[in-house]
């Protein structure tokens, strides 16, 4: 075992520099990962859940028009005075909270070349450590954070670890597939991983959903990571690689998942999120009861 993998994690980094092209023309100007989900940018759950799990140091990989994103985590002087001035505290304190907990830093990849070469945007910032990659357009919603029961799983087993979901065979194709062993509850080593199989190809329905521990090994791999599916750099290849150096845990876990780079998922994540609220939870029940399908 390597002595450098024993840091804690105490960073973060958010890949947030794809095009969106399934959420095209909202993303034509505005970042996928500044769509609301409810009231908040999806970004916003985010940066919570690392800000939950113990995070402070957050790297946000952004890209071309996605300024709002930098301008989102900053003080807005003018509205804050506006707030300040009519004296509405909760507002104020709502958007002042987040900017000022967690220390925010920003990398651009110049060209969307795939996660992985995301991912290699963030070497200086994260250094010879370990940290934790949470994908900008995938909101999870578990007790305790995912991301913090995966930072536990890290160091008990001083390895890397990929979160997990089972999904239906149709999905199969859209995802990172895991082929592994169980060796504790909820706890796989991973013995291969396989980019967007077809459902034939796949070794198991187990996807690999945006939540990565990773050990800092993976940015030399990433270096010489060729192009694979659709032409981009893919983190699942690195890993995989890395999977040959070091070994990989895969963390089963329980919890509501809402992909909103995707359109269902996005419709979905408002709907259950605006059922939770209590200020539109009420409201969208009844409504939803008196609705009549057949209408659409
Ligand atoms: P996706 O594949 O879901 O994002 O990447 P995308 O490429 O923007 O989506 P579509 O298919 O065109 O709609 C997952 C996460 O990785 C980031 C995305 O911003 C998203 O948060 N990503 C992806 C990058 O940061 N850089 C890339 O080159 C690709």
């Amino acid at each position: 075992m390597h002595l450098r993998n024993r840091h804690k994690v105490t960073k973060a980094v958010i890949p947030a520099a794809g095009l969106g092209t399934r959420f095209l023309p909202a993303t034509k100007a505005q970042p996928k990962e500044m769509l609301p989900i409810l009231d908040k940018p999806t970004l916003q759950y985010i940066v919570q859940e690392a800000y939950n799990s113990g995070i402070r140091d957050i790297l946000v990989v952004t890209g071309r028009g996605k300024d709002s994103i930098v301008n989102h985590f900053d003080h807005s002087f003018e509205l804050e005075a506006v707030l300040a001035k009519n004296k509405d505290w909760s507002q104020l304190n709502e958007i002042r909270s987040i900017s000022e907990k967690v220390n925010m830093f920003y990398v651009r990849q110049k060209e969307p070349k795939g996660l992985g070469h995301a991912i290699s945007c963030a070497e200086a910032f994260v250094g010879d450590e370990p940290f934790a990659v949470l994908l900008g357009d995938d909101i999870i919603n578990t007790q305790p954070p995912l991301i913090k029961q995966m930072i536990d799983v890290y160091e008990r087993y001083q390895s890397s670890v990929v979160g997990l979901l089972d999904v239906p065979d149709e999905d199969v194709s859209k995802y990172g597939i895991m082929a592994g062993e169980m060796v504790e509850d909820s706890i796989y080593k991973v013995e291969k991983l396989v980019e967007k199989p077809a459902v034939e190809d796949a070794p198991s329905n187990r996807a690999v959903i945006g939540r990565y521990v990773i050990t800092p090994k993976i940015f030399d791999i990433l270096k010489t990571t060729k192009p694979g599916k659709n032409n981009e750099i893919q983190l699942t290849d690195a890993l995989m690689e890395l999977s040959r150096h070091e070994d990989i845990y895969g963390y089963a876990f329980k919890g509501e998942r809402y992909d909103v780079g995707d359109k269902f998922g996005f419709v979905v994540a408002n709907l259950e999120f605006g059922l939770r609220d209590a200020k539109t939870g009420k409201q969208l029940k009844e409504y939803l009861r008196k609705l009549d399908l057949d209408r659409f």
